[in-house]
């Protein structure tokens, strides 16, 4: 008779409710509903595409044969391109050989925690914070601990309670910049004051900053330009600017003024050597889309900012629902009232949604248990007739369930 397999206990902890929440939609969507999915951050499954000369740089690769294993740390010419870029538009000065390719800022939030974490250590993560924040450090045994963000101030972090929260154990802080799930961009004081919080506890700073140039409000700052002394590993990548979701690719960087991250940054290299190399031709049309023509950026801003506004006030005209106004990204994460009374737990509202309404969008405790709950998010990616029909359908589902 087999053995019975014993799992791991940290891989059975794992979620990731945005996805998660797919399973009971296409259930009903097998029987015949009509879904409209507002749950996954994915521009490209809206009127989003990948841009031209980017498409044709992909083929051409494949065509002319680059089609063979890469070196693990990625192309040394995209390396140099992201250099360039980071400088133009985020004012970091970063050296190619501090850059890792990776396949999405997914497998670079990886390869850090792994590298940097070990059972008992603790993370301090934004709450509410992106899933995977909380997911790849309980993969190591380590401890995500949320620092508290205020919704009244537009889902800004609060400095107080982040400092109150360093321990011995804390190993490392997260900033998600602009964020996800609540789409603020933090402004410079801010950023400030968390790298000094970092710098006084020697902390190790992680900046994700995937939706850098989906900005509103334009103000937004990268961490590594503003951090004269504190370490900072940077993550970016090329799903959202880039349109590029489907083809998996994203990069680290290390800004280490005082010389101090030569171990970690052979550690993660000695992680990308495990998994061989990134995708070539993918690289390579990296490379054009980095250097090539950069106008669907300001287009997809432009068209994302009437979604945002619309969004923003149709949302807050539904009786029991109110939203800050997101800054940059394509989240917005609104209040909802009567979790707790009319439904028992935010997931619960978000399936009664699902099942009555066909609207689907993500429980806010799937971003984090102490910041999240009451809350849902929601993207404004789809074109606004879209929107339009979905938060109709929202104010009717309101209007049934929570009295006047
Ligand atoms: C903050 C943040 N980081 C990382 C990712 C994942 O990016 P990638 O597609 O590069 O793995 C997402 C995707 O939604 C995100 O919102």
């Amino acid at each position: 008779m087999a053995r019975p397999l014993r799992l791991s206990s940290w891989a059975m902890s794992v979620e990731y409710a945005i996805r998660d929440v797919v399973v009971p939609a296409k259930e009903l969507e097998r029987k015949g509903k009509r879904i409209i999915y507002l749950n996954i951050g994915d521009p490209v499954k809206f009127d989003f595409d990948t841009p031209e000369h980017v498409k044709e740089a992909l083929c051409r690769a494949v065509r002319e044969g680059k089609n063979w294993y890469g070196p693990s740390e990625g192309l040394l010419e995209l390396r140099e391109a992201i250099c360039e870029k980071e400088k133009r538009y985020n004012d970091v000065d970063i050296t190619p050989d501090k850059v890792i390719i990776t396949h999405g800022v997914s497998e670079a939030i990886s390869f850090l925690t792994t590298a940097v974490l070990e059972p008992g250590d603790e993370v301090l993560v934004p709450g509410p914070t992106y899933p995977p924040y909380i997911s790849y450090p309980k993969l190591c045994g380590a401890k995500p601990i949320p620092y508290r963000t205020v919704e009244e101030k537009g889902w800004k972090p609060d400095v107080d309670d982040l400092r109150a929260k360093v321990s011995e154990r804390t190993k490392l802080l997260v900033l998600i910049n602009p964020n996800n799930p609540c789409g603020t961009v933090y402004d410079q004081k801010t950023v400030k004051a968390i790298l000094d919080v970092a710098g006084e506890h020697g902390l190790l700073v992680a900046s994700d900053e995937i939706y850098d140039r989906i900005v509103f409000e334009g103000k937004f700052k990268s961490t590594a330009s503003l951090a004269k002394d504190v370490p900072v590993v940077g993550l970016n990548g090329f799903s959202k600017t880039y349109l590029m979701t489907g083809w998996r690719l994203g990069y680290l960087y290390l800004h280490d003024p005082e010389g101090t991250l030569d171990e970690l940054l052979e550690t993660i290299l000695k992680l990308a050597r495990v998994r061989l190399c990134p995708n070539t031709p993918v690289q390579v049309a990296a490379i054009e889309a980095l250097r090539g023509p950069q106008d669907h950026v300001a287009e997809m801003v432009e068209k994302l900012r009437r979604r945002r506004d619309l969004a923003y006030k149709r949302l807050n005209e539904i009786e029991g629902i109110s939203t800050a106004k997101p800054e940059g990204a394509f989240y917005i994460f609104p209040r909802v009232e009567g979790i707790g009374s009319t439904w028992r737990t935010d997931k619960d509202f978000v399936l009664e949604l699902l099942r009555e309404e066909g609207v689907l969008v993500v429980h806010g405790s799937g971003f984090c248990p102490t910041y999240g709950p009451g809350h849902f998010r929601a993207v404004f990616l789809p074109p606004e007739e879209l929107l339009e029909e979905a938060f109709g359908k929202l104010e009717a589902f309101m209007e049934r369930h929570v009295s006047p």
